[in-house]
């Protein structure tokens, strides 16, 4: 082919659903390129996102484990002290190894990497702004548009984002130096992570929700509470069914201004520095959807059918700019997904089957339906609950808070939701995705041999709890 000929698979963006999305229709034999201004692969999600929080999230614990946890277990250590430099590195490092394995993994599947910002001329032509300086022009048959998230600002412009003072996550990844005191605006995900991070390493955090629970969307209140009771005995404090009004920066501190949801009390608070984390909102700047023809919902989000197209023909859509959740693993199995639809008309994505994972410690996970869904669905559960406190290795490995809790149809013992706070909540979470994937029954999991002494020895204590009785509660 010569480079004048159309591609087979333009994709607009390298996040994990576009990078994934290029490297899967490369290897369907697709004549593929992937166009990315951000000057490297991965998105949000190894650049901003999943990868340097874990980073931070994992180092951190280490550091507050060593200093308030080992004495307990017989070891002795001195003069722990925190070297924030170093952690940042480490972090970027991550980051850098990551990003670059994922430009040699589009050089061995020949995908074409196109550094640059992609804005569409029409359906089957985009013009690229190259990063390297001028323009150049892209025909391709399809079109798969992953341009993924931003932050969401503060409505109404009174807490303007600096990322210094008033930072987004991104500027919650790469603090300076430790704040004395933190104000987290937004109990949501982000909010517990990266509050949990600060929190850690010295702040003093406090995290303003306006609702009344924490964990954001999606999360079983029953373990949204536990949650909850856990990181205040960990220091961080949370003021609920409150909501931030303003903002005045004044003496190198941030005057915030927060209001009782109920009561409209007032009250200020005082931060050094201000993370805002109120969600994500989807990112189409500069893309010239008009052009192709692509239109938005009321949300801003790129409208798609069951089979990823969007509103123009031949060009589909993935990711955090369109619905669902703003997840990387479900970015990544519908980029898989949408190229198969391109080269054979058949792909397929269970939304009923992704899982979530918060990386705190303890972690918090879960998959399919919440008590609250179903009890509003009308359809009737088994509950099956197990604690860690009764599991052998979490006694052990002397962590032993959280519990896992399975939710199973009443009639037909079917598992419909899986929710895990514990030590290794997020790799535990796999099995129950399993269970969903493959319409397992309570029955069966509790039927299934699990390794002993293992923490998933819970997993499979809880599914005998929801459909006969667990034999060590
Ligand atoms: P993105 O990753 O946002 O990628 C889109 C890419 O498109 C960007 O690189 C952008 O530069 C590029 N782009 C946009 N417009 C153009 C254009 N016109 N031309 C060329 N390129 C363009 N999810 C998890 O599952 N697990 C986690 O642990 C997790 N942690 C997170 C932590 C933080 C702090 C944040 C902010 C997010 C986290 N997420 C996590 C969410 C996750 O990052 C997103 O769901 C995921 O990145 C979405 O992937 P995407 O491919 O849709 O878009
Ligand atoms: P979020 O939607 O999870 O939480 C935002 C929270 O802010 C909500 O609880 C909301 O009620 C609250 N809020 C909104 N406005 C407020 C106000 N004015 N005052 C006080 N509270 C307010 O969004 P978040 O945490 O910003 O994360 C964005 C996305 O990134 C999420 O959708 C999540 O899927 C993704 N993410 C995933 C991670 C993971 O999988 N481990 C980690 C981090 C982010």
């Amino acid at each position: 082919a010569t480079a004048a000929e159309p591609y087979d698979v333009v994709v607009i963006g390298a996040g994990p659903g576009g990078y994934v999305a290029a490297i899967k229709a490369a290897q369907l034999g697709l004549r593929t390129a992937c166009v990315e201004k951000r000057g490297s692969l991965g998105g949000t999600c190894l650049n901003v996102g999943c990868i340097p929080s874990k980073a931070m999230l994992n180092n951190s614990h280490i550091y507050h484990q060593t200093q308030h946890d080992l004495k307990r277990r017989g070891i002795d250590v001195t003069g722990v002290s925190l070297n924030l430099e170093t952690m940042l590195a480490a972090k970027d490092n991550a980051v850098t190894g990551l990003t670059k394995g994922i430009e040699f993994l589009f050089k061995q599947n020949k995908v074409d990497y196109i550094k640059g910002a992609a804005s569409f001329v029409s359906p089957t032509k985009i013009s690229v702004d190259l990063t390297d300086g001028g323009k150049s022009e892209v025909d391709s048959k399809n079109f798969l548009i992953a341009t993924g998230s931003e932050v969401t600002p503060f409505p109404g412009g009174g807490i303007p984002i600096d990322e210094q003072q008033i930072v987004s996550s991104t500027g919650a990844l790469s603090l300076q130096k430790v704040p004395e005191k933190l104000v987290v605006i937004g109990g949501g995900i982000i909010g517990l992570e990266m509050g949990s991070v600060w929190s850690r390493l010295g702040s003093e955090v406090t995290v303003v929700e306006f609702l009344g629970g924490i964990g954001g969307a999606g999360i079983d209140e029953d373990v949204a509470k536990q949650f909850q009771r856990l990181l205040t005995k960990q220091g961080i404090k949370f003021k609920l069914n409150t909501k931030v009004v303003s903002a005045e920066k004044q003496d190198g501190k941030v005057f915030l201004k927060a209001e009782a949801v109920k009561t409209g009390k007032e009250e200020t608070l005082e931060a050094d520095v201000v993370l805002v984390a109120i969600g994500r909102r989807p990112y189409v700047e500069g893309l010239n959807l008009a052009a192709a023809g692509v239109e938005l919902d009321n949300k801003g989000r790129i409208i798609i059918d069951d089979q990823f197209n969007t509103s123009a023909k031949n060009i589909k859509c993935i990711g955090d700019v369109t619905f669902g959740p703003m997840l990387a693993h479900k970015a990544e199995e519908e980029g898989i997904a949408a190229v198969e639809y391109i080269k054979s008309g058949h792909g397929h994505v269970n939304y009923n089957a992704i899982p979530s994972v918060v990386y705190t410690h303890p972690e918090v996970s879960w998959v399919g339906k919440t008590e609250q869904e179903l009890k509003a669905a009308g359809v009737k559960y088994n509950i099956g609950k197990f604690s860690f406190s009764a599991n052998s290795r979490a006694k052990t490995n002397m962590d032993s808070e959280g519990f896992v809790k399975i939710l199973a149809e009443k009639e037909t013992d079917k598992v419909l939701g899986v929710h895990i706070i514990g030590p290794n909540a997020g790799e535990m979470i796999g099995e129950g995705v399993l269970a969903l994937e493959y319409g397992a029954s309570a029955e069966d999991i509790a039927r299934t041999t699990h390794a002993h002494p293992t923490l998933s020895e819970a997993f499979k204590e809880a599914a005998m709890a929801a459909y006969s009785k667990p034999i060590h509660m």
